[in-house]
């Protein structure tokens, strides 16, 4: 593993009232950064003060894109004695799955992790204190070439940065209403849909605009070709419980989805609890045939930033779909209550999920 240097400051900031600050607004005093050039390979892995950086106008991630990054989080653990990271070793196995996708060459493993552990233990006291609060970790790497031809770069730059966060939603853990886009797409099979990309977010934008306009959260993305199986919201995955068993598209069969690490969680504790979870296709036709036929029993998502959040209605084709009465249903709630449980060390981590980064 390669050296991890630390350059420390005396200049820290004061720490911000987290309920206040909404998600991703407030940033830690240090962050974790590596550099990649075609003659060293990435080098100089080091953890310095958060600072902005300077980039060339010409910067080819600023034209062209070629950028990926991950969304970890870390909690207080224990009853407060520990500071630990949750599945970090799946993440950065992800950011590396995006990197083949992109063409960036892969991280170091153990040295990013080494890192990433250092950097929590570090800043360990950013880590709020409050249920449903935690200290969320960014890693990105963008190519770091200035050259206006389209090409892979041969200069990249690695961070982690860091912020203290609350609820992805501004209403919390509330049932939201979700949008089921039937005109843009985000991703098609054979594209960047299965890596955590800036592209896909980008065009999530204008149909995110269009869904806040007319009063919805957020938007479900129908799968490219024919616009009829249901692929991911963008930022979390998406699961349904019809007649009792848990159905969610399937990252393995559709790749333009994101194979999410909390999805991945979701359908570990199912099968721990002995409830029937499968990974599949599943088109929106289906969807509203179980809400009129009433098997459609919840529909709720699952991402880092989100954990669960429940969906309280589904609107497709101009028509409302009103899941549960609109209320939480009792399977998300407890999935909810479980992984929060895990996150803390309230609920044993059957799983080797948790990994400890440092002790108060
Ligand atoms: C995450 O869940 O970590 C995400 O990346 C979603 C979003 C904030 C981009």
């Amino acid at each position: 593993m390669a050296e991890i240097k630390f350059v420390e400051t005396k200049n820290l900031k004061e720490k911000p009232d987290v309920s206040k600050i909404g998600f991703g607004t407030h940033f830690t005093d240090y962050m974790f950064v590596m550099d990649y050039n075609t003659a060293e390979g990435w080098h100089d892995a080091r953890i310095v003060p958060f600072e902005n950086i300077s980039v060339s106008p010409a910067n080819a991630t600023l034209h062209y894109g070629q950028a990926i990054f991950e969304g970890i989080k870390a909690y207080r653990y224990d009853g407060g004695k520990k500071a630990v990271v949750f599945r970090a070793t799946d993440h950065l196995k992800r950011l590396n799955n995006s990197a083949r996708i992109l063409d960036i060459p892969e991280v170091p493993f153990e040295t990013v992790h080494e890192g990433l552990l250092r950097l929590i233990n570090i800043e360990k006291d950013w880590i709020p204190k409050e249920k449903g609060q935690s200290l969320y970790i960014r890693p990105f790497i963008f190519a770091a070439d200035e050259v206006l031809g389209v090409s892979v770069g041969k200069k990249y730059k690695l961070m982690i940065i860091l912020s203290p966060v609350a609820a992805y939603y501004a209403h919390g853990f509330a049932p939201v209403k979700i949008m089921v886009e039937s005109e843009y797409v985000r991703a098609v099979r054979g594209g960047l849909g299965a890596a955590k990309t800036p592209a896909n977010y980008a065009a999530s934008l204008h149909a995110g605009l269009i869904a806040h306009d007319k009063n919805y959260d957020q938007v479900l993305w129908l799968d490219g070709v024919e616009r009829k199986y249901i692929e991911e919201v963008g930022s979390m995955n998406i699961l349904f419980k019809i007649n009792g068993e848990v159905v969610t598209p399937s990252p393995k069969l559709q790749t333009s989805i994101l194979d999410g690490i909390t999805h991945r969680t979701v359908m570990d504790v199912a099968k721990e609890w002995g409830v029937p979870a499968v990974e599949r296709k599943i088109s929106i036709d289906e969807v509203i045939q179980a809400h009129e036929n009433g098997t459609l029993e919840e529909v709720f998502g699952s991402g880092t930033a989100a954990v669960i959040s429940p969906v309280g209605v589904l609107e497709y084709k101009g028509k409302e779909y009103v899941i549960q009465g609109g209320k939480i249903g009792e399977f998300a709630q407890k999935m909810y209550d479980y992984i929060e449980g895990l996150h803390t060390g309230e609920i044993e981590d059957k799983f080797g999920y948790i990994e400890v980064a440092g002790e108060y």
